[in-house]
């Protein structure tokens, strides 16, 4: 990372707590490692965007339902998904600092740091050995790599490493209430198997055909050995999946129909297009016949924001073979049954919401020919915006405030809006810059007189009058959900 890049970086993340947004968890007790709490802007600025993706999956297709699974599920679910066996990250550790890394990752670190210093053959054998070592499971080579090319621990500086292991990312606990009784489960590390596992129950209660998609909001959970970048790599984090059924042998033109659904839902919010690409997953997993990553240039590096893979009838078959019961289909069309294809679409909500603050993040030079000065503004789009619009009375007294008052009432009954009378009014203006509000309100003296007030554009920063008769249609077409999803049409 560049240091500009790095300071920008920074900056979002004390933005974010400043402001309301993101906090580390437990903070009065010095954190807790990966684990994060949304304040009160993120937790609206978190339901907007689940509210954009529900209603673009879900109320945009007729052949897509919403379900919410339990998070604690049968443990053979997870020895079926392969989770128990193979869920598992190559760790390695340095007997002088004691601190433990993923083996991969210090040795892409190690590529990075190649490529920086202009040594592009040598990053890219690299990597070709990084590929090989990972898809044949070979700790061995792995822990030779970091030797070979003298990787040092970044705490101790030295090379003393332990051998490679291979760690599993889920976190169990106990369930029942005795020791002797109780059985270990799982806290979900992908919301997935709940869709799986319900598949037929919302198939025949709602009497769906193929091809139909259940889609799914929920919290979960991975042993993430090295915290980083801060919302990035959770602990604790939420997922948006979607699993699409569809008959054997049309996966992959509905998994090209995805890619590009998806990735015009990145677009409408009106991201910068060079910002996303698609990376194709050029080793697959052994049940997936295709895979790609939505990748988003933060600014860290292009990184996966969401993954679209099309897993054959890998985890249907696996789930029939381990609870013994027949997930499949009778297709009408065909007069066959079978176990469906599944299409999956899966983004991380956290990061989801990183991208969103990251682009729209901006510090700003406002000078003009009088004077210097400068804001944050928080870009985002209007529907997204924790609030819509801020009241202000121009000063505390003549009946302003009361007037304002009246005004936040109204608004209240359709948007989230709030009323701010402390300050001087510039002050109140990068205040809600800060957060991103689209418009701000403003009752003077000449409202009492005619019903009008000023409205002030969060980008422009341009003020305009208008009656208070119009205040709520005019917010209403600026924050519209029509407006927003009829792009994605
Ligand atoms: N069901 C498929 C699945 O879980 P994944 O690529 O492991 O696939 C999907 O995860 C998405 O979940 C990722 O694209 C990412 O956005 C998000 N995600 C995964 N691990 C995460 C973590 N530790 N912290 C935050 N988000 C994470």
């Amino acid at each position: 990372m560049s240091k500009q890049t790095d300071d920008f970086f920074k900056n979002v993340i004390s933005h974010a707590k400043e402001y309301g947004f993101v906090f580390p968890s437990s903070e009065i007790y010095d954190g807790l490692s990966a684990v994060y709490d949304y304040g009160q802007m993120g937790a609206e600025l978190k339901n907007n965007i689940k509210t954009y993706w529900w209603k673009a999956m879900v109320q945009l297709h007729e052949n897509i339902v919403g379900l919410d699974s339990a998070i604690f599920m049968h443990p053979t679910i997870w020895k079926a998904s392969g989770h128990v066996d193979g869920f598992n990250d190559p760790m390695i550790d340095n007997k002088d600092s004691k601190k433990r890394y993923r083996a991969d990752q210090l040795i892409e670190d190690k590529i990075a740091r190649y490529v920086a210093d202009g040594k592009t053959d040598k990053a890219a054998k690299l990597q070709a050995d990084l590929d090989t070592a990972l898809s044949a499971d070979d700790l061995p080579r792995l822990k030779s790599l970091i030797e070979e090319h003298e990787i040092v621990c970044p705490v101790s500086g030295t090379r003393n490493w332990t051998d490679v292991r291979q760690f599993n990312l889920m976190f169990s606990t106990q369930m029942g209430a005795s020791a002797e009784g109780a059985e270990v489960v799982y806290l979900r590390p992908e919301t997935a198997q709940g869709i799986f596992v319900n598949f037929l129950n919302v198939q025949k209660t709602g009497r769906q055909k193929i091809p139909f998609g259940i889609a799914q909001i929920g919290k979960a959970f991975r042993n993430e050995v090295i915290a980083r970048q801060f919302i990035m790599r959770m602990r604790e984090f939420e997922q948006m999946e979607m699993q699409f059924f569809v008959r054997p042998g049309t996966e992959l033109d509905w998994y090209a129909q995805w890619k590009e659904t998806r990735l015009k839902w990145h677009l409408a919010l009106g991201s910068d297009q060079r910002k996303y690409r698609f990376h194709d997953h050029v080793k697959l997993a052994h049940y997936a016949n295709a895979a790609v990553d939505i990748e988003y240039e933060f600014p860290f590096g292009f990184k996966e924001v969401e993954g679209i893979h099309s897993r054959t009838d890998f985890d249907l078959s696996q789930h029939q073979k381990f609870s013994g019961k027949k997930l499949q289909y009778f297709d009408p069309e065909i007069n066959q049954n079978y176990v469906p294809y599944v299409i999956e679409t899966s983004i991380g909500l956290d990061r989801m919401f990183l991208t969103v603050l990251c682009n729209a993040f901006e510090e700003q030079n406002i000078s003009s020919e009088e004077k210097q000065d400068s804001r944050t503004v928080l870009h985002l789009h209007p529907v997204l915006a924790p609030v819509k619009a801020a009241i202000f009375p121009l000063i505390k007294k003549d009946g302003l405030p009361e007037k304002a008052k009246e005004i936040l009432k109204q608004l209240q009954l359709e948007h989230n809006v709030i009323y701010e009378e402390k300050d001087a009014i510039g002050k109140r203006y990068r205040r809600q810059d800060a957060i991103g509000t689209p418009f701000c309100i403003t009752v003077d003296h000449q409202t009492l007189q005619d019903d009008s007030v000023t409205i002030r554009h969060r980008d422009s920063m341009e003020q305009k009058r208008i009656s208070i008769s119009a205040l709520s249609s005019k917010i209403a077409e600026l924050v519209s959900w029509k407006n927003l999803l009829e792009q994605l049409l």
